[in-house]
């Protein structure tokens, strides 16, 4: 597997599989402004995919110069390349880019989402408040950041 930077179109297409999996199914996301969104963060060279012969196991999109740190805004690992080491190693990308220079990189995740919440501690991320109604009205975001050592 290796990471790389996504180009625009090729982002746009990851939205069809991201909708259809929880947290954003159920949070109504539509495939069509999602892959607009994805192009342009792709466009501005902030979406990585991990990749195994042609075919993406999953992306992270960033947003750098966040609250002295780089704010992850997606990250999705195809159902079937589960528990295999995708997501860990795009956190850890994402990760070594910041932390050269930077001082924290934050995450937020649904607070119905337990797997991510999982996941996130194991990564060593500090849970770091409560956002609700961020995404939608009558959810709660977790914010969770991570400190350069
Ligand atoms: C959460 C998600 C990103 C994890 O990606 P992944 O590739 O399956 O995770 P990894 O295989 O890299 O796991 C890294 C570590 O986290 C642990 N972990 C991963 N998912 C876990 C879970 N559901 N419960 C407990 N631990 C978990 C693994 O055991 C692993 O630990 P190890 O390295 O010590 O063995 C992925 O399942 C996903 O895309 N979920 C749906 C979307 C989502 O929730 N995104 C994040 C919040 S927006």
């Amino acid at each position: 597997m290796r990471i790389r930077l996504l180009e625009p179109a090729a982002a746009r297409r990851q939205a069809e599989w991201i909708v259809a999996m929880e947290p954003w199914r159920s949070m109504g996301f539509r495939a069509p402004p999602l892959g607009r969104w994805l192009f342009r963060r792709a466009r501005a060279g902030c979406v990585l995919a991990a990749v195994q012969q042609h075919a993406i196991l999953g992306i992270v999109v960033f947003q750098p110069d966040f609250l002295l740190g780089t704010f992850i805004a997606l990250l999705a690992v195809r159902p079937q390349a589960a528990g295999q080491g995708v997501g860990r190693a795009l956190v850890e990308r994402v990760e070594q880019a910041t932390f050269t220079h930077r001082r924290w990189l934050y995450v937020s995740s649904d607070s119905k989402n337990l797997a991510a919440a999982r996941f996130y501690k194991k990564l060593d991320f500090a849970r770091t408040a409560r956002l609700p109604d961020l995404v939608c009205e009558n959810r709660v975001e977790i914010l969770w950041r991570k400190k350069r050592r």
